[in-house]
């Protein structure tokens, strides 16, 4: 008999793993992962550095996690999209927006039921889905500009969708959904009695005139979503895995039964240091967003000079480029051959989509662009080379 259970046999490495080994092995700049190479700013560190030193942090924090956290994630919520959320019984603290997703759909979804999910997608939602014994249905946005079509997402609803998990702004593809998405999503979901699942990890990497609408916020839709976000990319603080779900109790009340058997608890002066960061004035949000509109600049010049086409991204860190001008071959192929040949590693983004739906990603790779100013420059160097 195998040693590892049915429902994990069939995971294989995750691409990151591979890509990561490979940059390393070949020394390439490595535009994977969305990883930023800078530090968390000082003053946040300097909280964190203090909760530890002060004793009262250094053992288990409440389960549901620290009220000084809890309410910084109200108050965030009120400040940034006029939502009224009980700290108390309407915030639970997660390790990561990970753990809140995993804990979302355990909490909220029962085996049998389908959970619809909008390729291409952040790849651990479909894992979580099946770990649960739920099946995922898959609706594909179209490139070039990455739309869902309004009737393959309304074919994807059945009598036993429970659950729709939404990523605004989006992971791969750096789509920001517009009111109008938002609502037609908003409309199926209430029409056949659906919880939406809404990772916003990236709300305030935003691009342009791109607005970040949380579908909670739409009519009739507190009641039935749950909303994910966390510290990593905002605070560039990937490494401390502070998350958080919020809306309304009855919601949050599934994730938190679900969330108290999983980690019990969350690393206690990480919460600290992030309730303080969440009431950061105005200016430390404006200026984050300056500093990553200058990234997505050089990337996409970057781009442009390799002869890459691209979807301008709206939000993210993240965007992703076509390459069939300049190379013949599948995504791993040419991620393969770009890590080698040219020195910079970015994702193939084949394991963002179900099998079905692999062609419609067939032309396209994601580069990351949280990365020092420097580093994105060389990584443009050596991308020229792809079109000469
Ligand atoms: C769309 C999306 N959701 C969730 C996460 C994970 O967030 P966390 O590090 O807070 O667990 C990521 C990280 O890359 C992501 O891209």
């Amino acid at each position: 008999m195998s040693r590892i259970a049915r429902r994990v046999s069939a995971y294989g490495t995750t691409v990151f793993t591979e890509i990561n080994d490979l940059s390393q092995q070949y020394n390439a700049i490595n535009l994977g992962q969305g990883k930023p190479d800078f530090d968390t700013p000082p003053e946040i560190v300097a909280q964190a550095a203090a909760a530890l030193q002060s004793g009262s942090s250094n053992q288990y924090a409440p389960g549901n996690g620290v009220p000084a956290l809890r309410k910084a994630v109200a108050d965030h919520a009120a400040r940034f999209y006029g939502m009224q959320i009980d700290p108390m019984r309407g915030v639970v603290i997660t390790n990561g927006a990970s753990e809140g997703i995993f804990a979302s759909v355990v909490g909220l979804v029962d085996a049998g039921d389908e959970v619809i999910v909008i390729e291409p997608y952040f790849d651990l939602y479909v894992p979580t889905i099946t770990m649960t014994g739920a099946t995922p249905v898959y609706v594909p946005l179209h490139p070039p500009q990455w739309t869902f079509a309004p009737d393959e997402l309304r074919a994807a609803f059945s009598p036993k969708t429970r659950a729709l998990i939404l990523n605004t702004p989006q992971n791969p593809v750096g789509r920001v959904f517009t009111y109008d998405e938002l609502k037609l999503i908003a409309d199926l979901c209430i029409e056949h009695d659906v919880t939406v699942i809404s990772d916003e990890v990236y709300e305030h990497l935003l691009f342009g005139s791109a607005q970040h609408i949380p579908i909670a916020t739409l009519p009739g839709m507190f009641e039935r979503t749950v909303t994910l976000s966390s510290g990593g990319k905002t605070f560039s603080s990937t490494g401390w895995k502070i998350g958080w779900a919020y809306g309304h109790p009855d919601t949050v009340a599934g994730v938190a039964r679900a969330r108290q058997f999983i980690t019990f608890s969350v690393h206690h002066s990480s919460q600290e240091a992030i309730a303080f960061a969440l009431n950061l004035p105005g200016t430390y949000f404006e200026e984050f967003r300056a500093m990553y509109e200058r990234k997505r600049q050089l990337m996409m010049e970057a781009l442009g000079r390799a002869g890459l086409k691209f979807f301008e991204p709206e939000g993210t860190y993240f965007i992703m480029a076509d390459f069939s001008e300049v190379f013949a071959g599948t995504p791993t192929e040419f991620a393969r051959y770009l890590t080698k040949e040219i020195g910079v590693s970015a994702i193939p983004p084949e394991t963002f989509y179900c099998a079905e739906h692999q062609h419609i990603g067939k032309n396209y790779i994601r580069f990351a662009f949280c990365k020092s100013d420097a580093l994105l420059r060389a990584a443009g160097e050596r991308l020229a080379r792809l079109r000469r």
